[in-house]
């Protein structure tokens, strides 16, 4: 199959408009990482996101929508759902609900809930509000890879396998959408995103609960709140080690972990905050954004990981953020890329 890879304008719109109608898969932006897109509706078009991605079945996908009466046919909807739609849509944050009969099973995983969200990027909404479908999308990349923050990363994962990829540029966030459960219980972040919990907390005057799983592997004997958690996702190829403590003994330990194994002669790196670069300039630093600018490291991270195979990298050893506001949704996908191994430099 060939690939169109088109700038986002009136013309390719209707193009993909009518592709989604067809049943068809089309890749577009959104304001957090590029989406693979199929009519939520239609169970053979579905069925195909997961081929083109190899994705597990059981991992169910999340429908975007652009105006809020599109959920009649979806779900039904919660009080407390009412505050956060008003404060965060369109906008980085999923909700869970009960799902109705008439969306597919194949959508949800077999799932009793489906996960929405209304993106705000303007080609996403744009293209929603053209083909006037539910459009079901997970992350447009292969299986396991980092999610696409760029067009170029969705051609890297789907070329020949999806007739079109719109080209918005780049994402504003970067980091996929917080996806937050407020159905059973205490409202519980099952995927920490650009909306935090702190924004959170603040909307539902409540304490906001995160999913242990979101900073450590999830225990053999524990339930997947969310399964995407279960599989292993935007890990590089290289070794990937998260190096924490206070800022001198990380560096020193970040400069003798890179000189061991660049002497056993492995392509090692060091990622680090751009206030770093110069104490670091031995160690082939990668510059993974402002310690002052947590919405620029979440902005570059998926970046970062891709290019870390483009360039053949085996060993890398990342400095780390704190966990709090968009630093925990950083921390998410750090730490999964690096299966969690850390290396605390103060002991
Ligand atoms: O920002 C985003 O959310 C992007 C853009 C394209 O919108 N989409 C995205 O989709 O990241 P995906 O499929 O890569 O991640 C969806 C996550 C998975 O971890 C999945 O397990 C979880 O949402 N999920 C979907 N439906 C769920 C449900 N009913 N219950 C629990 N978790 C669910
Ligand atoms: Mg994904």
């Amino acid at each position: 199959m060939e690939t169109l890879l088109l700038n986002a304008d009136e013309k390719s719109l209707d193009l993909a408009s009518s592709l989604l109608h067809d049943g068809k898969l089309v890749a577009f932006p959104t304001e957090t990482v590029y989406g693979l897109g199929a009519d939520a509706m239609n169970r053979d078009a579905v069925l195909s996101i997961f081929s083109a991605k190899g994705r597990p079945a059981d991992n169910p996908l999340i429908v975007h929508i652009y105006d809020r009466s599109q959920l009649k046919e979806l779900c039904t909807i919660p009080e407390q759902a009412v505050s956060l739609m008003d404060a965060f849509w369109p906008g980085p944050l999923t909700l869970l609900f009960e799902k109705l009969p008439a969306v597919p099973d194949e959508v949800t995983a077999g799932l009793p809930t489906v996960a929405v969200r209304m993106p705000s990027h303007p080609v996403a909404a744009a293209l929603l509000r053209s083909c006037r479908l539910p459009v079901a999308a997970p992350s447009a990349n292969s299986s396991g890879r980092p999610s696409p923050t760029k067009a170029s990363h969705v051609l890297e994962d789907m070329q020949g396998k999806i007739p079109l990829i719109l080209d918005g540029g780049s994402c504003d966030v970067g980091l996929e959408s917080t996806v937050l459960d407020i159905l059973h219980g205490t409202p519980t972040i099952l995927r920490p995103g650009g909306v935090t919990k702190e924004m959170l907390e603040q909307v539902l005057h409540t304490e906001v609960a995160v999913a242990g799983s979101v900073l450590r592997p999830l225990r053999p004997d524990e339930t997947a709140l969310s399964p995407g958690m279960r599989y292993k996702h935007y890990a590089p190829k290289a070794s990937v080690v998260l190096v924490e403590g206070k800022e001198p003994s990380v560096l020193s330990a970040l400069r003798e972990l890179y000189r061991k194994e660049a002497a056993a002669g492995k392509k090692t790196c060091v990622l680090c905050f751009t206030e770093h670069l110069n104490q670091l300039q031995d160690c082939s630093p990668h510059d993974i954004g402002s310690a002052a600018h947590m919405e620029e490291i979440a902005g570059r991270l998926f970046d970062m990981l891709r290019t870390l195979d483009l360039e053949g990298m085996e060993c890398v050893f990342s400095e780390v953020v704190p966990p709090e506001g968009v630093g925990l949704a950083v921390m998410n996908r750090l730490g999964r890329a690096a299966a969690f191994r850390t290396i605390h430099a103060d002991d």
